[in-house]
């Protein structure tokens, strides 16, 4: 002991002088002006999360797609959900929140960060990682954040993303059978995407649907449907992001208010799928078309 503390006394010294010094010479370096920093490119996907681990399928199916569209790119997760980050945890698995994933890029240097929202529509989550993606912005001298829209941003990405779905329904359906999606459905004024995307189902395919579990269309609004249209027979497929708890539960579960018990109440025989949409590549694409178009903006 003894010298130790000097030692690191006087070499505290030094560097304290040295930085007067600079801040003196120097002001514009001081005030992070000086020589711009190397662009650092970086994509962080953002998702709301799911505990259910056949449901996580879809994230290796997302983050696969991106490695091969940008090769060499740092590609990052980060998950919206507390609740499901607190509950994956205790498996121990350390999903960030999209503003610890976004200060620890900051930390490694990272200075141009595409991130990539992984919802369905531009909800309140949506929304929620707009406002802390724009509080990043401007803390540190050259570090620029920005959102990709979600997947059913724009009538264009509808009718692109109803498209793919459609296509992928299940080979096995024959005439008659109805198509029943399921989507999130949000109070959020963003959920008026949802009566576009049904629109926009039904002009492809008079016997496909949409409703929603906590918005409109409703439940209800699809069975009337089915009914005016004497179907016997429905696939039900969830419209979201995971086939997780409200696939499982809400959709295809036995409880009495589930859309199958509902539906099969009502005479009409449900065949659920759990599956949801964004296991399809094409819809993958759309995510990382979006993407392209915010990397755009890194040059
Ligand atoms: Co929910």
């Amino acid at each position: 002991m003894g010298k130790k503390p000097e030692t690191l006394r006087r070499i505290g010294m030094l560097l304290a002088l040295l930085l007067c010094v600079a801040l003196v010479a120097s002001p514009a370096w001081a005030m992070g002006h000086g020589k711009k920093p190397a662009i650092k490119k970086a994509i962080l996907l953002v998702t709301f999360g799911t505990s259910v681990p056949r449901a996580q399928k879809v994230f290796t199916l997302v983050d696969k797609a991106y490695r091969k569209a940008f090769p060499g790119m740092e590609i990052r997760w980060a998950y919206t959900a507390k609740f499901i980050r607190d509950k994956v945890a205790k498996k121990g698995l350390v999903w960030l929140a999209p503003e610890e994933a976004l200060a620890k890029l900051m930390a490694q240097g990272y200075n141009r960060i595409a991130v990539q929202s992984l919802h369905v529509i531009a909800g309140a989550e949506f929304h929620d990682l707009l406002r802390v993606v724009h509080g990043f912005n401007g803390m540190s001298y050259g570090f620029k954040a920005l959102v990709g829209n979600p997947l059913c941003a724009t009538t264009g990405d509808i009718k692109r993303v109803v498209e793919a779905v459609l296509k992928a329904a299940p080979k096995a359906r024959k005439k008659g059978e109805a198509l029943v999606y399921m989507g999130h459905g949000t109070a959020h004024p963003g959920g008026v995407a949802y009566p576009a995307i049904a629109y926009v189902i039904g002009l492809h395919d008079p016997l496909a649907f949409l409703g929603t579990v906590e918005g409109y269309p409703t439940l209800e609004d699809v069975k009337a449907k089915l009914l005016a249209h004497k179907v016997k027979t429905a696939y039900l497929l969830p419209f979201m992001t995971v086939a997780g708890d409200h696939a499982m539960n809400d959709m295809a579960g036995d409880e009495p208010d589930s859309w199958k018990s509902v539906l099969q109440k009502a005479g009409i025989k449900c065949k659920p799928v759990i599956k949801p949409i964004t296991e399809d590549p094409q819809v993958i694409q759309v995510w990382i078309d979006h993407t392209k178009t915010v990397l755009k903006h890194f040059k």
